[in-house]
């Protein structure tokens, strides 16, 4: 695997290896990687000839200054995994390569960025299609691929894929969980042993609200799940919603739609966690 900094340098190489009709994957990260990561990347590696996973803490994206400078950075440890996964390239570049000036797009999804994260972290989807686009015109990548776990992300990206014609396939894949259920998350790493032990509910709820919806209502399920959170100890739930996973708007009842999910975020102690289920698909 060859570490590459610049801009450049990755596009020299790439250049040389389509040239030879080598496919290339790309796997796009804030790094802190774990086995949600290695994931994506042994998928990649698996369907394309060429992986490159981006490894950029981007700041655009984070509306609370705070949560930029807690993010973890484990660049030494992500070389390490992303060998075994496989990968051609670690591109980890810095934030003046990628942002020499200010970038001043602003980028308009609605209805689907207007809804959920979109809410609680205004700006944020904005940061994220700017990261995301770049990283489309620098690598040119035959496939790119995103976690499940970021559900809203994945769907916002695909409409931007649509919208701007990116040639690329986007490839969305499960989410990964711990033995416990806890869905694998870079901000897992800041719980202490309780929190970690507290956080666990959000996956179990969500698991047990699956069952309980087969026999009742959009409205009953909800409740359901946002009681679980409240009574739950070192939980605060932020948002609880149950939406056509096509267009993220909420749904009334189970026969709105085909794919129904539930999409949820908690604060445990002053961790961010988002996870989701789906109900129907
Ligand atoms: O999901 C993430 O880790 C980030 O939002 C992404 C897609 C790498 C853009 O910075």
């Amino acid at each position: 695997m060859i570490t590459v900094h610049s801009i450049k340098e990755l596009q020299l190489q790439l250049e040389g290896l389509r040239k030879e009709g080598k496919s290339v994957g790309l796997v796009p990260t804030m790094g802190a990687l774990h086995q949600g990561h290695a994931s994506l990347v042994k998928r990649c590696v698996a369907e394309n000839e060429v992986t490159v996973v981006s490894d950029f803490v981007n700041p655009t994206q984070f509306n609370d200054p705070n949560d930029l400078l807690k993010y973890p950075r484990t660049l030494d440890a992500d070389r390490e995994l992303l060998e075994a996964c496989g990968a051609s390239f670690l591109f980890a570049p810095s934030v003046e390569e990628i942002y020499p000036e200010p970038d001043t797009r602003q980028f308009s999804f609605a209805p689907l960025d207007t809804v959920m994260e979109g809410i609680y972290r205004p700006g944020h989807f904005n940061g994220v299609c700017q990261i995301v686009s770049k990283l489309f015109d620098i690598v040119k990548p035959d496939r790119a691929y995103f976690g499940e776990k970021d559900f809203q992300q994945l769907a916002i990206i695909r409409e931007m894929v649509k919208q701007m014609k990116f040639p690329l396939e986007i490839v969305g894949c499960p989410i990964v969980r711990e033995a416990d259920g806890l869905a694998l998350s870079s901000r897992n790493a800041r719980l202490s042993e309780e929190e970690r032990k507290n956080a666990l509910k959000i996956s179990q709820t969500l698991f047990e609200s699956r069952n309980f919806a087969a026999a009742h209502t959009v409205e009953e399920t909800k409740r359901f799940v946002e009681e679980a959170i409240a009574q739950a100890p070192g939980l605060r739930l932020e948002y609880f919603s149950l939406v056509n996973g096509w267009t993220l708007q909420d749904i009334s009842q189970w026969e709105d739609t085909d794919y129904a999910v539930g999409c949820i975020t908690v604060f445990c102690g002053e961790v961010r966690l988002i996870d989701n289920i789906k109900y129907k698909e």
